[in-house]
């Protein structure tokens, strides 16, 4: 299936050549880097909570109290239940611990934590989250209770402090103070967000994709169109196959490997393009991000992108 074909070039080379090569290529885009908006059913088939994927934003407003969770100041101090208008301090983005559970990120990327208050005061202070920063987001239509590590939920008993110290089961009444608004603005779907959901058989899902996305009929139908080189978008993560970092599922080498036994056959040619940098190169779905947080220009981010181009060179 070739959903986004789009003529990327038309270049004449070499003008004291005999005969200059012309390049007539096309895009394989969606492919070996997920674009949600090229391969939605993939998203829409996510077993649980398909719309809370990693990098999804939402906003938490107090039922009783009509006001908004903010991390105050951007983050890295107290978590506050007073605003009216809610803007970036009071959006949180999601990652995905499981179907049910996720780590919140604030607005100045450090993580929302129980942990300082043992329980009690809830804080956005930790750069690595780990069981103190997971939790369990209960859902009743648009109306949620967030369980703590301990079993505790958060509360918004004043406008002062969010604290995780409520005990019981809420319940859903108006006046409850566990009981919050959560709006759900899911801003990502790249091949990280459906890697990572799919965390029971994300093989099968990403075989099944990539030995049918495209195919060697592709190859053939462009070449009888004049179509004498394609482009294929790949991300960081094809270096390490068959075994990637986690939540990257193997496999996108040989389907790489797949096109060039088939562009060799029919006389096409191939421009690797390494469409998805380690540390996301931008926020997009195209670059794999996680939340929308880009950390290509780091050091060592740079660094590894050179080994995977040269990985690629050897290709
Ligand atoms: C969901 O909330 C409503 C009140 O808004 C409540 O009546 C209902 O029982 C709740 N549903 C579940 C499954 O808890």
């Amino acid at each position: 299936m070739l959903l986004s074909i789009l003529v990327v070039a038309t270049v004449q080379q070499g003008l004291a050549a005999a005969s200059p090569p012309n390049i007539r290529a096309v895009n394989l885009g969606g492919w070996l880097v997920i674009e949600g908006w090229m391969t939605m059913s993939l998203f829409d088939k996510i077993p649980n909570n398909n719309d809370l994927l990693d990098g999804t934003q939402i906003l938490l407003k107090s039922l009783k109290l009509g006001k908004y969770v903010s991390a105050e100041n951007s983050g890295g101090g107290k978590m506050v239940v007073n605003r009216q208008n809610p803007s970036s301090w009071e959006t949180f983005k999601l990652w995905r611990v499981s179907s049910n559970r996720f780590y919140l990120r604030v607005s100045n990327n450090m993580f929302v934590s129980a942990l300082n208050g043992g329980g009690s005061t809830v804080d956005s202070t930790k750069d690595t989250p780990k069981e103190w920063e997971t939790f369990k987001i209960v859902r009743n239509k648009s109306l949620v209770h967030i369980k703590t590590f301990n079993g505790r939920y958060l509360q918004a008993k004043d406008e002062s402090q969010l604290t995780a110290d409520y005990s019981g089961e809420p319940g859903w009444d108006n006046n409850n103070p566990a009981v919050f608004i959560m709006t759900v603005n899911t801003a990502l779907r790249g091949e990280f967000q459906l890697a990572n959901a799919y965390s029971r058989a994300p093989q099968q899902v990403f075989d099944r994709h990539r030995n049918n996305f495209i195919t060697e009929g592709d190859f053939q139908f462009l070449a009888s169109k004049g179509i004498n080189a394609v482009r294929i978008p790949v991300g960081w993560w094809i270096a390490y196959d068959p075994n990637p970092p986690k939540p990257f599922v193997g496999g996108s080498m040989k389907a790489l490997d797949n096109a060039f036994t088939w562009a060799s056959k029919h006389n096409i040619k191939v421009i690797i393009d390494l469409h998805a940098a380690p540390g996301s190169q931008n926020p997009e779905d195209h670059s794999a991000s996680r939340d929308g947080v880009s950390t290509w220009r780091q050091e060592e981010n740079i660094a590894q992108t050179l080994e995977v181009i040269d990985v690629l060179a050897s290709k």
